[in-house]
């Protein structure tokens, strides 16, 4: 999704909002755009496609001395991804970059028109640099107030006037944070973006305005000056870069044990810190992508472990269902961003039905994790390859730790002790995955089977798939297979079955000989040996409710290898966003 960054100072801010940019690619794009801007001129240089063709661009260009700009990474919603399309927009005296999607927009702009202002762009946030423009008359602040008042949707605006050496911001139900440096000032859509110049930050709530010059920064709330806290962030520059390794995808992967040892221990070490779920008739567990993946093995976990009723379901759905929760409903929310439109919905929504929430999330300063009433934080760092691995990893983790502790159980000290190992001995098998990877890397379609908390895990290795290598692949219940899909099995079609739940080892033993004795290709993933298939890959043993943490990375891993043997771009997919902050 569109990421925005920011900087008024002392220095020159072309290096600053480019590496700001690089630093937000990991968000997805398709174009990106700066603004620089000295008492007399602001200068726009945009460019489709990759910020090093901006880079390009900005260094063939002589630019004007300036210590004031912002910048913009655009992921198309209204209007294709062309130059005109892209941040940042100018009209009049406004100049501003956009993250979010303005959904009275069309309204605005005839309103507009009709005043005889004349639009460039198909975008929304024209609509709004407009409308700012439009009741501007020398007071910034005013402006925007009164232009945000009639706006609906999502946005943070970064935003220049022609006439003041100010950079203005503002936001609501899209990510923005002020950063406080020593050098100037910052605004940008998440840390990671100006963690090279300060690690000082302020989180600005719905609607609060902050207007920052070289040695000052000040937040308006319904036009009055307030105080807000300076908060610190506790990520380190390190974390941006990838160790060595060539992909973020992969560092992240190996990530996983260390991230599980520290993550776990608090939890191990005193299990009162879990919350009891016992208390409540009923959990939600809403999510999207992967998170929702994770939340499905919570379901099976808690059901099947702690006879606690669970109902499962993508934020984007729940959000516009019929739902009945009330005060003895928890509803938890996952994310890693913490900022993902459709969950932010889904909490709102549960919270306004009087509903409990509980956030598993990996952003701190995110609205998930601020605006839930409790949370557990999954301390995965910064997650910068666009696919989820290890946040997801520690999100599976979690409710592993919940079912645990409501079913009862107490010795979770030697329940998860030897995991992390594990995990590491699994990720440096290199050499099986690599050797699956060749077996599939040609094919055209993928298929994952497998039954209750095995077809959960099935959902995030066809999504790993499909989304880093491009390959069409379903996951699949197993036995569901044989009532339609199972026509699309050919001579060397690749079937993953994943078998680690005892009770039902047999019956997808059986899907797996269906499929096989019709030409597929099975790759088997398994706690127990399963002999007479083309490939596999066991993995030890463990209890149930951290069984999952020793399968999926394993898929993890094939996607990953598969991805690099077909050439793909595997940190940043085609088409996809990492905080996905509209609808
Ligand atoms: C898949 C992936 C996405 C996210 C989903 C939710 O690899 O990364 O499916 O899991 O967009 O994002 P968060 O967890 O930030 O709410």
């Amino acid at each position: 999704m569109c990421g925005i960054v920011g900087y008024a100072g002392t220095k020159h801010p072309k290096d600053i909002l480019l590496d700001g940019l690089k630093a937000l690619e990991y968000r997805g794009y398709d174009s990106a755009g700066i603004a620089i801007k000295n008492e007399k001129k602001v200068q726009v240089i945009k460019s489709v496609g990759k910020i090093k063709y901006l880079e390009d661009k900005i260094n063939n260009n002589s630019l004007i001395d300036s210590n004031l700009g912002i910048a913009h990474t655009r992921w198309a919603t209204h209007g294709a991804p062309t130059e005109t399309n892209a941040h940042p927009h100018n009209v009049g005296k406004v100049t501003l970059v956009h993250n979010g999607i303005i959904e009275n927009a069309g309204e605005i702009k005839n309103k507009l028109i009709s005043k005889g202002v004349i639009f460039n762009s198909d975008t929304d946030t024209e609509v709004a640099a407009s409308l700012i423009n439009y009741y501007y008359s020398g007071d910034q602040i005013k402006a925007i107030e009164k232009a945000t008042s009639e706006l609906a949707g999502s946005y943070a605006f970064g935003i220049l006037f022609d006439d003041s050496d100010m950079l203005f911001a503002v936001k609501k139900g899209s990510p923005l944070i002020v950063g406080i440096g020593s050098d100037g000032n910052y605004i940008a859509s998440d840390i990671m973006a100006i963690i090279n110049y300060t690690k000082r930050y302020i989180l600005p709530e719905e609607d609060e305005i902050a207007a920052l010059s070289a040695n000052s920064f000040k937040i308006f709330k319904n036009g009055k000056e307030i105080k807000k806290e300076i908060l610190t962030a506790d990520v380190s520059v390190e974390a941006k870069s990838k160790q060595g390794y060539e992909h973020y995808m992969l560092k992240e992967i190996m990530e996983e044990p260390l991230l599980l040892e520290n993550t776990l221990k608090p939890f191990a070490d005193d299990m009162s810190l879990i919350p009891d779920l016992k208390e409540y008739s009923e959990i939600h567990i809403v999510a999207c992508g992967s998170a929702i993946y994770a939340g499905m093995i919570g379901k099976t976990l808690l059901e099947e472990k702690a006879a606690i009723r669970v109902y499962c379901e993508v934020a984007s759905e729940y959000r516009y269902k019929k739902v009945i929760c009330d005060k003895n409903t928890l509803v938890i929310l996952v994310s890693q961003s913490g900022e993902t439109a459709d969950t932010i919905a889904a909490m709102r929504k549960a919270k306004d039905m009087g509903a409990d929430t509980l956030a598993i999330v990996n952003v701190k300063s995110s609205t998930i994790a601020r605006e839930s009433d409790e949370q557990i934080f999954i301390e995965a760092g910064p997650e910068i390859a666009v696919a989820t691995t290890k946040a997801y990893i520690l999100q599976v983790a979690i409710f592993g730790l919940l079912a645990y502790k409501a079913s009862g159980l107490k010795n979770l000290k030697r329940e998860i002790g030897n995991l992390p190992r594990l995990v590491k001995e699994i990720l440096d098998d290199r050499d099986t995955y690599l050797k699956i990877a060749h077996h599939i890397y040609k094919n055209n379609d993928v298929f994952f089977i497998g039954r209750k908390v095995d077809y959960a895990m099935c959902m995030e290795g066809s999504l790993k798939l499909k989304e880093v290598s491009y390959i069409h692949s379903e996951a699949y219940q197993a036995g569901e297979l044989k009532h339609g899909t199972i026509s699309l099995i050919e001579e060397g079609t690749p079937v993953f079955g994943i078998i680690t739940d005892d009770d039902i080892r047999d019956k997808t033993i059986s899907n797996i000989a269906e499929v096989k004795s019709r030409g597929a290709k099975v790759i088997t993933v398994s706690n127990e040996n399963v002999t007479g298939y083309d490939l596999g890959v066991v993995v030890p043993k463990i209890s149930d409710f951290f069984q999952p943490i020793l399968v999926v990375p394993c898929l993890q891993l094939i996607a990953y290898e598969v991805a690099k043997l077909r050439g793909c771009d595997i940190d940043k997919p085609k088409n996809l966003a990492k905080s996905v902050t509209v609808e």
